[in-house]
């Protein structure tokens, strides 16, 4: 096996990322460099994501990134083996300037390009981070994402059940906004609950009475909104205490329907590991409730440092990396993707 040096480049929703990353057979994978630059300050007053300003904003900064990527990896575009950029799926105008300027590198330097999706960019950190063999299991939980893979190959992941409605880190949001907290919501929502009393609000878990690991927050997210306007009718407001015993009611019901779902993906099938990625994964009571659930059946527990379970290139080359030793090849016809399920 040959040692493989690659340029990521991520640009599909808000962070215009790029990063190297070497591989050397036998020995760790190495990050030279992972640059992220994110665009939280200039989506904040719109209370989300607004899809033009975010493929402007990446157009504008990605000659940037990579400059600065490469310079922090200390190597040059002669050094690289290849070049892996998000293909899809995601914002398709931040989409198209990623692949443009990884296609606009190819040409100019004549190296390999590697389109990757970007849930398999997620779905491989663990073996970047870990050197995971498959096949494991993986929950990717974000703001736009909340599935179930089980990984066994490059190009082989099976959904095993997934949210039929919002993910969890878009309830989070909601659940804050809701409450009159800051956004991003889950860091908010988290410190809240930290002083509250999980048990003072009865919510529900939805669909742990049905079988198989789908999973639904929205119903979740609708019982906060009735609990804050059942408070708010009663006595004229909110309470400081009030907020945190509904964040830490909401947190714990997330953290019971991840629980009991990941209890039964991992009845499913044996697998060499249990892994999280997504910026949900941050939450530390989530992750103690599934490393819980992970040490009762006796499988490991791997939750990669939080820098690589949110969106990042570095993710994005290793997936080059595994996809090009697999064999895969890309094109100038190499197309961006709005939409593509694993
Ligand atoms: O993976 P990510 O950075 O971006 C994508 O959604 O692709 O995830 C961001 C989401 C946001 O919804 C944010 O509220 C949530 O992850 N999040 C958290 C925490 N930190 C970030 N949710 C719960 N607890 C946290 N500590
Ligand atoms: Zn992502």
């Amino acid at each position: 096996m040959q040692s493989l040096t690659f340029l990521g480049i991520e640009s599909s929703c808000d962070d215009t990322a790029a990063a190297v990353v070497r591989h050397v057979p036998g020995a760790a994978a190495q990050i030279l460099a992972s640059v992220v630059d994110g665009q939280v300050a200039l989506h904040a007053p719109f209370g989300g994501v607004v899809p033009e300003l975010a493929a402007r904003a990446h157009a504008e900064r990605l000659d940037f990134c990579v400059e600065r990527a490469l310079a922090e990896a200390g190597v040059s575009l002669s050094d690289l083996d290849g070049i892996a950029v998000t293909a899809g799926p995601g914002l398709i105008g931040g989409v198209l300037s990623g692949v443009m300027c990884a296609k606009g590198i190819a040409a100019g330097t004549g190296l390999p390009l590697v389109g990757v999706n970007h849930l398999a960019g997620h779905a491989l950190t663990p073996r970047l981070t870990d050197g995971l063999a498959f096949p494991y299991l993986m929950l990717l939980v974000s703001g736009g994402h909340c599935q179930f893979l089980r990984v066994a190959g490059v190009e082989d992941y099976t959904r095993l059940g997934g949210s039929i409605d919002d993910a969890p880190g878009e309830a989070f949001d909601k659940v804050a906004k809701l409450l009159g907290l800051p956004q991003p919501g889950g860091p908010a929502v988290e410190a809240a609950a930290k002083t509250g009393d999980a048990r003072r609000f009865a919510l529900p878990r939805p669909l742990l009475d049905r079988p198989g690991c789908d999973m639904s927050f929205s119903g979740l997210k609708t019982a906060v909104l009735r609990t804050r306007d059942r408070l708010a009718a009663d006595q004229g407001g909110l309470h400081l205490q009030d907020r945190a015993d509904i964040c830490a009611g909401f947190q714990a019901a997330v953290a019971d329907v991840l629980g009991e779902k990941t209890r039964r993906a991992l009845d499913l099938a044996p697998v060499t590991g249990f892994a999280v990625a997504g910026g949900v994964a941050a939450n530390s009571a989530i992750r103690a409730v599934l490393e819980t659930v992970c040490l009762a059946k006796g499988v490991p527990f791997l939750a990669p440092p939080l820098r690589l379970c949110t969106d990042n290139a570095a993710m994005i080359a290793w997936a080059g990396i595994e996809r090009f030793r697999a064999g895969a090849r890309d094109g100038m016809d190499l197309m961006a993707r709005p939409r593509w399920p694993l």
